[in-house]
């Protein structure tokens, strides 16, 4: 089969983007469409010229890798299926394609059809962070009688949201502060906090506090000085 491609080419984030022409030749109707551009960006290989930049994984509809518009829609035409599992024989032999990157100003472009949708990640950490119940059983169990995964998952799920960016340096030096006052001990990474937690907030998030605390009091003491 052979297809005229309309891909987005776009060298970096900053720089503008344009549709660019390319031939798609002799592809076999089995292939799929992410086969399908591995064969053009062979040929662009073969001219010397830049491949296709584009995410994709597993190739198999679990990674949610293979971010792609094609024709005006994310992942293609057809249903419940992602783009590596799109066919080229569910095209028409001698269409033209339209292929650009999934659109939305939270995704910006890396390069060509590859964007960054790592705020999605921040949005599944911030909901793990919220299931803390606030039992207090990390403080029952640490050795110094510290409450910093407690703090830590509350400072986590609201500075991991965009709404909760505004007050993130704040909140982190108030509750940290307000921990220490009232005679919480300090983190001596024990781990027996997480290893008791019923809800099984990582330790990790302490790190997070501790990168965020860090960096509010270093804003905090220039700020005052
Ligand atoms: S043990 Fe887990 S759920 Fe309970 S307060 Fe501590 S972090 Fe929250
Ligand atoms: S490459 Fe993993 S879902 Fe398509």
């Amino acid at each position: 089969m052979n297809f005229r491609l309309k891909v987005w080419r776009q060298p970096r984030a900053a720089a503008a983007g344009k549709f660019v022409d390319y031939q798609a030749r002799e592809i076999p109707a089995e292939s799929s469409f992410l086969e399908m551009l591995d064969i053009v960006n062979e040929s662009l290989n073969d001219r010397n010229e830049d491949p296709i930049a584009l995410d994709s994984d597993c190739r198999e509809g679990i990674c949610g890798m293979c971010s792609l518009v094609i024709d005006g829609i994310p992942h293609g035409p057809g249903k419940a299926k992602t783009t590596c599992q799109l066919y080229m024989r569910q095209f028409q032999d001698g269409d033209t394609i339209w292929i650009e990157p999934f659109r939305a100003a939270a995704f910006p472009v890396i390069r060509d059809l590859a964007v960054d949708r790592s705020k999605l990640d921040r949005i599944i950490l911030a909901m793990e962070a919220a299931a803390c119940i606030g039992c207090g059983a990390c403080v029952a169990a640490c050795p110094n009688s510290s409450a910093m995964l407690f703090v830590a998952a509350k400072v986590s799920h609201l500075g991991l949201l965009p709404q909760g960016q505004p007050e993130r340096s704040s909140r982190a030096i108030k509750m940290v502060r307000t921990m220490d006052s009232l005679g919480f001990g300090n983190c001596t990474n024990h781990y027996e906090c997480e290893a008791v937690c019923p809800a099984e907030i990582s330790a990790t998030f302490i790190s997070r506090l501790n990168r965020d605390y860090g960096a509010a009091s270093l804003t905090d003491a220039l700020t005052v000085g």
